[in-house]
């Protein structure tokens, strides 16, 4: 263990955009080990990192952030030099079905991290860094003009971007209080591979491959900033070695869609990919009743990662989108697998006729 150059908690490492950040830091630095520390809920999957599971420099330990015992254990056993920290509850309609188990994760699971790293790191805070992953919800919703910096004063409206807000202060507090070393990063929407089917783009690639309704709630009016996840895990990749202590960025790709704008587009190239006639797909759309407190419209304004740390997109929308439509007809056995079980609940729970 002393022959790596880092050793790096990766929390959340099993789900979304984690499996891409761990895929990353394992293949690409070898010089540095990287446990991925994630308690497996219904959103994690270890089939996620099938290809680095047996690489030399990565390790799996399953626990809770909320187990204080357990991670305190696993900073003395592996005595980390940075944490990446995205273990979370991700999803903004379980939020409003369940709230506290998000108060529970994201803001106290967070600051029992911000203590246990406190901890172990006070004497010497060299070489340290906590790197909080966040998101642009926290700065609440626009009107039809503008962009949220890294100076867009905090209005979170759902209990998601309500308890990351909290955890994003409770970040900076550590930092102002004890001098804890901290990055933190606010992205927009992400999108690609591995993408958990109760989010937009993937429930509808799965929606539109069964011909089953397309659920697009209220009138498809509300807009999101989309980044190609792999984007995402390079700009985490930029701000972790790059980025200055104390700092926020913001990480987006100026690329802003109406909901039902996408929808129509991911039934165009699935009409062609699945040799269905133009137009099919796109009679499956139903619109449903709106999100309660339905956030209109995000968008970020990345310019000041651009600018200081170098960083940009590096994906257009449309080549994403045809890139991520494939993966999900190639990974069948991968959607089947996290569509049972709990999946079956929420989703007749979510989208009951009422
Ligand atoms: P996800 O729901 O796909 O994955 C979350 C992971 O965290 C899962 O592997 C889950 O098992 C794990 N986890 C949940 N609770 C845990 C706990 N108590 N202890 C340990 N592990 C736990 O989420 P995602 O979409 O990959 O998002 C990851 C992070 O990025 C989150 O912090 C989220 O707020 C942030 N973010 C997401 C987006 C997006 O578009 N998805 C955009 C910006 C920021
Ligand atoms: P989602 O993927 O849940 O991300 P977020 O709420 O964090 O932005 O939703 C993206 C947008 O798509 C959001 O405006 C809500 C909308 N949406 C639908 O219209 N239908 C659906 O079934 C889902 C899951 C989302």
């Amino acid at each position: 263990m002393t022959d790596f150059a880092k050793k790096i908690m990766i929390t959340g490492g099993a789900g979304f955009i984690g499996s891409h950040v761990v895929r990353l830091f394992v293949q690409k630095y070898p010089q540095y080990f990287v446990v991925n520390v994630d308690a497996l809920t219904y959103a994690g999957n270890l089939e996620n990192l099938r290809d680095v599971e047996m690489a030399s420099n990565y390790k799996f330990e399953k626990a809770d952030i909320n187990d204080e015992k357990g991670i305190t254990a696993l900073f003395e056993k592996y005595r980390f030099d940075g944490v990446i920290h995205l273990a979370a509850e991700s999803h903004v309609d379980r939020s409003i079905i369940d709230p506290l188990s998000f108060v529970k994760t994201n803001v106290l699971g967070t600051a029992s991290l911000l203590n246990i790293s406190l901890k172990f790191w006070k004497n010497n805070f060299d070489g340290k860094l906590f790197y909080h992953v966040s998101t642009d919800e926290v700065y609440g919703s626009l009107g039809a003009d503008g962009f949220f910096t890294e100076h867009t004063a905090y209005d979170p409206r759902s209990p998601y971007s309500a308890s990351k807000a909290s955890s994003d202060h409770f970040v900076m507090a550590y930092h102002h209080t004890y001098n804890l070393p901290v990055i933190m990063s606010n992205c927009s929407n992400n999108y690609g591979s591995h993408h958990f089917p109760e989010k937009l783009i993937p429930l509808m690639i799965n929606n539109i491959k069964n011909n089953k309704p397309l659920p697009v709630y209220g009138k498809g009016e509300n807009v999101r900033d989309w980044l190609w996840v792999d984007d995402h895990a390079r700009a985490i990749d930029t701000i972790f070695h790059k980025g200055k202590i104390g700092d926020k960025y913001n990480i987006g790709g100026f690329n802003e869609w109406k909901n039902i704008d996408i929808v129509y587009l991911l039934c165009s190239i699935m009409d062609n990919k699945l040799g269905r006639n133009a137009g099919e797909s796109s009679k499956l759309i139903e619109f449903v009743k709106d999100r309660p407190g339905h956030d209109l419209r995000y968008a970020i304004d990345a310019t000041k990662l651009h600018k200081e740390l170098g960083w940009e997109p590096s994906l257009q929308f449309e080549e994403g989108l045809e890139k991520t439509v494939d993966w999900y007809l190639q990974n069948e056995d991968w959607v089947k697998h996290v569509t049972s079980g709990d999946y079956q609940k929420y989703y007749n729970q979510q989208y009951a006729k009422k």
